[in-house]
């Protein structure tokens, strides 16, 4: 990693809610130097994407969604534009009838959801993504399914992170509040190390108080060298943190640009962002 793109103008600056022992050096990512360097392409990209739900019709046209190293990546789009489909086919859940999949520089178009995850790729779907009956803590274990060796200083990681889930360790994480689950949505995916880490609407159902918090915590996590390709239904919040930003209609790219280029484009204000 070469300096630190996030220090100054994203995130809320409201110190309460800021994590006062910041995150900044935390290794929550796996190391996997510089062995396979992506020839030029992005470091994960889902490129030119067909396809749809078993034989059903297809829902995603050429669709192309992609994060680069050390970025944020956000995909917005309206209800039912096929963001979450996007998502679960970079992820390997869906047989892609046109364009591949490369992680790293590596076409993984063929491996299946759990290859995936132990080529790095850590993913929170956007429903279903913890255990309820099972405390924080085991769901935070169950994350580290893959991992033969000690997994005790990730776990220490992932508490400084959301130091609420350390408190409410031995709690059934059915019994959190909304923005606290989805900490531990990503938190579990945390647990394997992941070079990238895809989030589907980590901040869907919460305040906008709690979207904030939660939104320093996906930049802190970006801040240890962890890319992070999500979708967020907070289009204009999401945006301001983004590097890239890709706007989907009926599964089609429809705009693509910084997330400042976005924020300023008269026709993505009018028709995504509420003018
Ligand atoms: N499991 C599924 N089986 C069949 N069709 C689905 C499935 N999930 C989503 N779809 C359809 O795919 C389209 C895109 O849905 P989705 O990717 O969930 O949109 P978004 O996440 O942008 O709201 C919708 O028409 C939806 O009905
Ligand atoms: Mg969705």
């Amino acid at each position: 990693m070469t300096g630190n793109p996030y220090q100054d103008d994203r995130g809320n600056k409201d110190a309460s809610i800021v994590n006062p022992h910041g995150a900044g050096s935390i290794p929550l990512r796996r190391d996997h130097g510089d062995a396979h360097p992506a020839p030029g392409g992005p470091f994960l990209v889902g490129q030119g994407m067909t396809g749809g739900y078993g034989k059903g019709p297809d829902i995603l046209h050429d669709c192309t969604v992609a994060v680069e190293r050390g970025e944020i990546a956000v995909i917005v789009g309206p209800n039912g534009a096929g963001k979450s489909t996007a998502m679960k086919a970079v992820f390997g859940m869906l047989n892609l009838r046109g364009g591949h999949v490369r992680l790293d520089g590596e076409d993984i178009t063929a491996l299946s959801p759990q290859a995936r995850v132990v080529k790095g790729m850590g993913f929170v779907p956007q429903t279903s993504n913890i255990f309820t009956s099972m405390t924080v803590e085991e769901n935070l274990e169950m994350g580290a399914f893959i991992r033969t060796d000690d997994f005790s200083d990730t776990m220490t990681q992932v508490y400084d992170l959301f130091p609420i889930l350390k408190e409410k360790r031995r709690q059934p994480a059915g019994e959190l509040s909304g923005g606290q689950r989805q900490q531990v949505a990503v938190g579990r995916a945390l647990m394997t190390r992941p070079k990238v880490l895809m989030l589907d609407e980590p901040t869907a159902g919460v305040s906008p108080i709690v979207m904030d918090e939660l939104f320093d915590r996906i930049i802190e996590v970006a801040q240890t060298g962890i890319p992070i390709l999500m979708v967020e239904q907070n289009a204009r919040q999401a945006l301001e943190i983004a590097d890239k930003g890709y706007v989907l209609v009926q599964g089609r790219n429809a705009y693509s640009g910084t997330g400042k280029d976005l924020l300023a484009d008269p026709d993505v204000r009018k028709s995504f962002l509420g003018g």
